[in-house]
């Protein structure tokens, strides 16, 4: 729901809009921007001395119609040392420069090189991405607009490159990637009396659109199928659950796929054991896992992906009434197993225990990831910088943590184990919902282990990363859509045939 935001590339050559030109620290910029700024003389210089600006990362210097440039604006960005920049600091310059534009620029031109010289095709389209989430506002439902806020209505941005061929080539996947993320950012930030269950589903069967394998199952489905856990969890809810299941075939014929399960509580008000008001409105982002799992899906479809996948999300309501369930209640989930409900609130693993066990039963797939805001408890221990990551597998674990360093969306690994897993056991009931109060995200994990067999699984607990993250330079909504690029890229460098 943002700006329509226009990128292109083009040859190096004269900039049209605002220009930016990026500088690494002692006042190096590139050859291209050294030409085009010949005409500046030494007010360039100048203009760094009066400022202080050395080109230190995350500094910048803003010269209003420079002499004889025929540009309204020059937007010089520091990056600090070249040397030091790492490929998920290309995707944030790219927002930062986004970031820099004054709100009344309808056009820009970002000069796509460091001080040794151009970027390449992919580094490019990399900036454009950071552009592109950064450009992304959710606002939907406001009707006016204070005069200092008022955008122009279509924003082009054009990077100069050397070799605009291969940059269009790379954004052409790219722009696939910040669609998804877009995606998942629009469903974190609609409120629960626009996004229920049955309206989630709705715009998840959109990416049928894309080729992608629709089938949405009714509570009436769930219940033959016996996940009274799921069904437990939504039956307080005016709101009918559902359980989407989407899939991707764009690799080998019959082979096994990869799955990705979403947590997708559209609104956890923690049901009989009910929530605080403080930020209770912030749970209608409780559905972010699912979120990204559409995301996703949208992305590996909309290239193509050459892999089979899986996405498989659980849409519930987590409500207190009459009908709802108690504390005390045993639940019966589709793997036999059964539930002593402890606290009402502990819902996510509830919807996650019956998806898993579902997935993994009907697809065999080769690895199973959930992602899910499931515990505050994760909050503690790791703020808003890493997802928490469990997982059964240590190649999955790597393969991730690797994944997460080279795009910013890190994962911490955290522990998993038979001592934890006691920690569950249940009086009445094959186990209990809550583990009590210590190493509440890790009890928490160990309960959907009990539900994805001998399968390669990694969990990521989602509640840190997924909303009201810090407002990073490559986004500024609510919703942060975390988890699409770290996933995307994950099969795109592991997985595809
Ligand atoms: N959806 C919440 C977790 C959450 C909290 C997500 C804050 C995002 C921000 C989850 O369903 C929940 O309520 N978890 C409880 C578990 C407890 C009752 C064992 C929690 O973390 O307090
Ligand atoms: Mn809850
Ligand atoms: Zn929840």
């Amino acid at each position: 729901m943002s700006a329509a935001l226009k990128i292109g590339f083009t040859p190096f050559g004269h900039p049209h809009g605002v220009l930016v030109v990026f500088c690494a620290e002692g006042l190096k910029y590139g050859p291209a921007s050294q030409r085009l700024l010949a005409p500046l003389g030494d007010q360039f210089r100048r203009a760094a001395a009066a400022d202080r600006f050395t080109g230190k990362s995350g500094t910048s210097l803003d010269i209003v119609v420079p002499t004889g440039l025929h540009v309204p604006r020059l937007l010089v960005i520091g990056i600090g040392k070249e040397a030091d920049l790492k490929p998920r600091d290309i995707v944030k310059l790219g927002g930062i420069a986004m970031g820099k534009l004054p709100n009344a620029a309808a056009a820009a031109t970002i000069f796509a090189e460091f001080g040794s010289g151009a970027l390449k095709g992919n580094q490019v389209a990399d900036l454009a991405l950071g552009a592109r989430l950064r450009a992304y506002t959710f606002d939907l439902y406001k009707t006016k607009r204070k005069e200092d806020e008022q955008r122009p209505s279509k924003i082009e941005v054009t990077f100069a490159c050397s070799n605009p061929a291969s940059a269009e080539k790379a954004w052409a996947q790219n722009v696939t990637v910040a669609d998804g993320v877009v995606l998942a950012r629009d469903l974190v930030n609609e409120p629960a009396n626009i996004l229920y269950p049955g309206e989630f589903a709705r715009r998840a069967s959109s990416l049928s659109k894309l080729g992608v394998n629709v089938e949405i199952l009714d509570v009436a489905a769930m219940k033959k199928l016996g996940m009274g856990a799921l069904v437990g969890v939504g039956q307080g809810s005016a709101h009918e659950s559902k359980l989407v299941v989407m899939r991707w075939n764009g690799g080998k014929r019959g082979a096994d796929p990869i799955a990705f399960i979403g947590k997708g509580v559209c609104f956890d008000t923690g049901g009989i054991s009910i929530k605080p008001a403080q930020n209770m409105e912030d749970m209608k982002g409780d559905m972010a896992g699912a979120a990204c799992v559409v995301g996703l899906i949208h992305a590996l479809a909309a290239r193509k992906a050459k892999v089979n996948a899986v996405g498989a999300i659980g849409l519930v309501e987590n409500m207190p009434d009459g009908k709802a369930q108690r504390p005390g209640d045993i639940v019966k989930t589709m793997s036999g197993q059964t539930i002593e409900i402890i606290n009402t609130d502990a819902e996510g693993r509830l919807v996650l225990a019956d998806v898993l066990h579902y997935v993994n039963k009907r697809f065999k797939p080769k690895f199973m990831i959930n992602l899910a805001t499931l515990t505050g408890a994760i909050i503690v221990a790791l703020g808003q910088e890493y997802a928490g990551m469990f997982c059964n597998d240590d190649r999955l674990a790597e393969r991730l943590s690797k994944t997460g360093e080279a795009t910013g969306e890190r994962v911490w690994r955290m522990p998993l184990g038979a001592e934890y897993d006691k920690m569950i056991d249940s009086k009445f009931a094959d186990m209990k919902n809550t583990g009590g109060r210590w190493a509440g995200s890790i009890t928490a994990a160990q309960l959907l282990q009990r539900f994805v067999g001998k399968t390669p699984w990694a969990h990521l607990d989602i509640a840190g990363t997924a909303m009201g993250s810090p407002q990073t330079d490559i986004n500024k909504s609510w919703g942060s859509g975390w988890g699409v690029r770290l996933l995307e890229r994950l099969v795109e460098d592991y997985y595809e045939r």
